[in-house]
C-alpha cells in the first residue's frame, strides 16, 4: 500500500502530456513528444489537398467529386432481444433526474479500488485468467502466445454487457484490450531489443478482445465468469492471429492491399482497440486508436506514402528510437519499409458478433479511418442508424455516420442478418462548431463569457455518401482511408481530444469527452475558440451535442460546455451552474456512459499528474435541477486508469475496466509500483460494484 504514486526510475520519453511517462510510451508512442499530426489550417484547402494527394499519387482520372460546403445543407431470437437497444431516443423531457445518492468518494492515492460506503466491488476477471476452454492457469514466468491467447488480455478499456436471451442471470462480458506493458508482464525485463519472439508474440496475443460468458452471483449485482467445459461464446481475438474482412467502399481499393492480401480485404488483428459500443442489434463495436506506434520504417517507406502517413502521425523522418514494439522482429508486416499499405489497414472501426463465435469480424471502412476512440450507435426516427464517433489526438475531429440502409426492428433472423450490413454503406460527416459570444470573451483562461456559456451552432459537413465523395481531389476510398485530410479539406473544427462520444437515451443529447490538450493555445498551435476555452487544457471538458429537431440524420445542431472540468475550486472550471462546493473534482474525462436514469458515468484518465489523486468513476445528472452535481463513484488503484464503465440496464451493477495499474514510471513485474488486486504485481481487471442491499447504484 501506498499513498503516493511512487516515483522510482526516470524514463525517457516522458511528453507535456497529462499521463504517466510509461503510458505515454506504450499508450500512444509518446504522441505528445511528435509534432502535432494536425498541420492543416482548415481554411477550404483544396489545393493543398490535391497537391498532397497529387504527391501521393492517388488521384484517380474523374474522381473529384463535388464540392459540398454548404451547411445548411439478435441471432434469430437472441442477440437483437439481448442487445440494450439505445433505439429511438427522442423520448424528451420524461427524464428521472433525481440526485444520485451515493456519497462521493473522496480523492486519493490508495492502492486500491475505494467506493462508496454501502456498495462492494469484486474483479470479475483479471488478466491471465482463463477464457477458452482448457486453457492453462496463469504463470507469469510460463507465457506463451498459445497460452495467452486462451487467456484474459491485458489492459482491459472498453467493456460491454450482453444478456443471454430471455436471461437475466447470464451475460456475454465483451473486453477491449488496448495494450501492453511489457515492462509489468514480462519478469526480468531489461528492453524491447531484450524480447524473444515468443515474447512479442504473448504481447500480440494480449491485444484484441475477449468474449467471456458470465453469471450472476444468486439474486445480487455481483458477476463471476461461468466456468466450465463447454463456453459456446467465449471468444479471443487478437493481434495476432484473427482474420478480419475489410467491408465497404474502401475495402479492396489500392491504399489496402499488401502483398500478403493483394485483395485489400483481409487484414491479420486488430490494434489499439480502445473505447467501443454496443448495437442495437447486439453486436460490439470497438475502435482501433493509437496504431500508429506498431510500425516501424516509415522513413523508407515510399515517398508518396509518406504524407499519408505523417498525418496518421506515423513518423516520416526516422524509425522509433528504443521503446518501439518492434513486432516487426515478428512479423515482418509492420516494417512500412517493405509493406507501406500495412499501416492503411488500421484505425478502423471493428465490428464483432458476440453470439456468434465463428463469426469473421469486421473493419467498416463507410465508418472512416482515424485514431477511433469509439463509436455508438443511435437509431434515428427515420430508422436510419446513427454513429457518432471521436479522433483522440490533439487538434482532431468528431464525426458521424449515417447508414444508407435502415434498422430492421424484431428478433427474426431477416432483421439480425439485414442490420448486421447496416455498417458497411453510408455517409460519413464530420462536425465545424461556431460559439456565440465574441471572440474578445474566450480569452482562454476559461472565464464564461458575459452571455453565462460557452455554447454555439455546429454543422455536419459531408465528406463522401456511398462511392460519391464530397471532398474535391479526394476519391471515396481517399476520403475514407485518409479521413483526416478529407477533414482539413473541408474545414472541420480542431477538438481538444475527442474521446468517447455517447448519445442520452433519455434525451437524445449527445456527450463528447475532450480529455485535455495541453498544446491549446500555445505557440503556433491552434489558438483558443468558444468550444475549447482553455489555454494549455489539461483538465479537458464535456460537450454537449443537441440535433436541429431532434434529428440525428440531420447537418446542424447547438453545442453547450455542461462541464469545464478540474479542480471545483478554480475559477476555471464550470458544472452546470451547480454549487461548486458540493462537486467532485474531476480531470481528463475519457469514456462517458448513460445509465438508464439518465445519469452521465464518466471515467477518467490522467489525474495522477493533473490533481495528484488517482483516476476514478464520476457520475452526474445532465437534465433538472440536479445537473452538474457531479459526484465520485469509484477510485482506481495506483497508475490506473479508470475504463468502460457499463451500467446494466436493471441498474443493479457497474462494470469498470482497471487499466494499467502500477503504470508508473521506472515501475516492473520485479519493482511494481501497484500490486493490485492479488498482491506480488500488478494485474489489469474488470472489475464489478454493487449494492448488497440490491438497490440502483447511483440513484
Ligand atoms: Fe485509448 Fe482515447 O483513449
Ligand atoms: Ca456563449
Ligand atoms: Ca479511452
Amino acid at each position: 500500500m501506498t499513498d503516493k504514486p511512487r516515483r522510482l526510475l526516470p524514463m525517457l520519453g516522458h511528453s507535456g502530456g497529462s499521463r504517466d511517462a510509461m503510458t505515454c510510451l506504450y499508450r500512444c508512442g509518446n504522441a505528445c513528444d511528435h509534432p502535432v499530426a494536425n498541420r492543416s489550417g482548415n481554411a477550404y484547402l483544396a489545393d493543398v489537398v490535391s497537391a498532397e494527394l497529387s504527391r501521393r499519387g492517388v488521384i484517380r482520372a474523374g474522381a473529384v467529386g463535388g464540392l459540398v460546403l454548404g451547411f445548411g445543407a439478435a441471432a434469430a431470437a437472441s442477440p437483437a432481444a439481448a442487445a440494450a437497444p439505445v433505439a429511438e431516443t427522442l423520448s424528451t423531457g420524461r427524464t428521472r433526474a433525481g440526485a444520485l445518492t451515493f456519497q462521493a468518494v473522496a480523492p486519493n492515492t490508495r492502492d486500491a479500488v475505494t467506493v462508496p460506503p454501502g456498495y462492494q466491488t469484486s474483479v470479475v476477471i483479471r488478466w491471465g485468467d482463463p477464457v477458452l476452454a482448457g486453457a492453462p492457469a496463469f504463470d507469469v514466468r510460463q507465457q506463451t502466445a498459445a497460452r495467452q491467447s486462451r487467456q484474459f488480455g491485458y489492459n482491459n478499456d472498453f467493456v460491454g454487457v450482453l444478456p443471454l436471451p430471455g436471461r437475466d442471470d447470464r451475460a456475454l462480458l465483451v473486453v477491449n484490450h488496448e495494450y501492453t506493458n511489457e515492462e509489468l508482464m514480462f519478469p526480468g525485463f531489461t528492453g524491447p531489443d531484450a524480447l524473444t519472439v515468443e515474447q512479442l508474440e504473448v504481447a500480440m496475443a494480449a491485444h484484441g478482445l475477449s468474449v467471456v460468458e458470465i453469471e450472476r452471483a444468486g439474486r445480487t449485482g455481483r458477476w463471476t465468469p461461468v466456468k466450465g467445459r463447454h463456453l459456446a461464446y467465449n471468444r479471443r481475438i487478437t493481434a495476432l492471429a484473427t482474420r478480419f474482412e475489410l467491408t465497404g467502399p474502401a475495402a479492396g481499393t489500392e491504399a489496402l492491399r499488401t502483398a500478403a492480401d493483394p485483395g485489400g480485404r483481409t487484414v491479420i488483428g486488430t490494434l489499439s482497440n480502445c473505447s467501443g459500443g454496443i448495437t442495437p442489434w447486439g453486436t460490439v463495436l470497438s475502435g482501433e486508436e493509437n496504431f500508429n506506434q506498431y510500425f516501424v520504417g516509415a522513413d523508407q517507406a515510399p515517398e508518396a506514402a509518406r504524407p499519408g502517413l505523417a498525418r496518421y502521425g506515423i513518423s516520416a523522418t526516422a524509425r522509433y528510437p528504443s521503446g518501439s514494439r518492434k513486432w516487426d522482429r515478428a512479423q515482418e508486416r509492420f516494417d512500412l519499409a517493405k509493406h507501406p499499405n500495412e499501416a492503411n489497414r488500421f484505425g478502423w472501426i471493428v465490428e464483432v458478433d458476440p453470439f456468434d463465435p465463428d463469426s469473421t469480424p469486421r473493419k467498416h471502412t463507410a465508418m472512416g479511418r482515424f485514431k477511433h476512440e469509439g463509436a455508438n450507435v443511435v437509431v434515428a426516427r427515420s430508422g436510419h442508424v446513427v454513429a457518432y464517433m471521436g479522433d483522440d489526438e490533439r487538434f482532431e475531429y468528431l464525426y458521424k455516420f449515417v447508414s444508407e440502409k435502415k434498422f430492421l426492428p424484431g428478433r427474426s433472423q431477416l432483421a439480425r442478418q439485414h442490420n448486421l450490413t447496416l455498417l458497411e454503406s453510408g455517409t460519413l460527416y464530420v462536425a465545424k462548431v461556431t460559439g456565440d459570444s465574441p471572440a474578445a470573451e474566450i480569452d482562454g483562461s476559461g472565464k464564461l463569457p458575459a452571455d453565462g456559456g460557452f455554447d454555439g451552432r455546429g454543422q455536419w459537413i459531408k465528406l463522401v455518401s456511398g462511392n460519391k465523395s464530397y471532398v474535391p481531389g479526394m476519391t471515396a476510398a481517399d476520403v475514407l482511408t485518409f479521413t483526416r485530410q478529407a477533414g482539413d479539406a473541408v474545414g472541420a473544427t480542431k477538438m481538444d481530444r475527442p474521446e468517447d462520444v455517447q448519445p442520452s437515451p433519455r434525451t437524445g443529447k449527445i456527450y463528447a469527452a475532450m480529455t485535455n490538450n495541453t498544446n491549446r493555445g500555445v505557440g503556433a498551435n491552434a489558438p483558443v475558440d468558444e468550444a475549447n476555452p482553455r489555454r494549455a487544457n489539461r483538465h479537458g471538458h464535456i460537450f454537449e451535442i443537441t440535433e436541429d429537431h431532434g434529428d440525428h440524420t440531420g447537418t446542424t445542431f447547438s453545442w453547450q460546455l455542461p462541464i469545464v472540468c478540474g479542480d471545483p475550486a478554480a475559477a476555471d472550471t464550470y458544472f452546470g451552474g451547480y454549487d461548486k462546493s458540493a462537486v467532485s473534482p474531476i480531470s481528463c474525462p475519457d469514456n462517458v456512459a448513460f445509465d438508464s436514469a439518465g445519469n452521465l458515468w464518466i471515467s477518467t484518465d490522467g489525474a495522477p499528474s493533473t490533481l495528484q489523486t488517482n483516476d476514478g468513476l464520476f457520475a452526474v445528472p445532465v437534465e433538472g435541477r440536479e445537473r452538474g452535481h457531479l459526484k465520485q463513484f469509484l477510485t482506481v488503484p495506483v497508475g490506473a486508469e479508470t475504463c468502460g464503465p457499463f451500467i446494466t440496464a436493471d441498474e443493479r451493477s457497474v462494470f469498470t475496466a482497471v487499466q494499467h495499474p502500477g503504470e508508473i514510471s521506472g515501475a516492473t513485474i520485479d519493482k511494481p509500483a501497484s500490486v493490485w488486486p492479488d498482491g506480488g504485481y500488478a494485474k489489469p481487471a474488470v472489475i464489478v460494484t454493487w449494492r448488497p442491499d440490491g438497490g440502483p447504484v447511483g440513484s
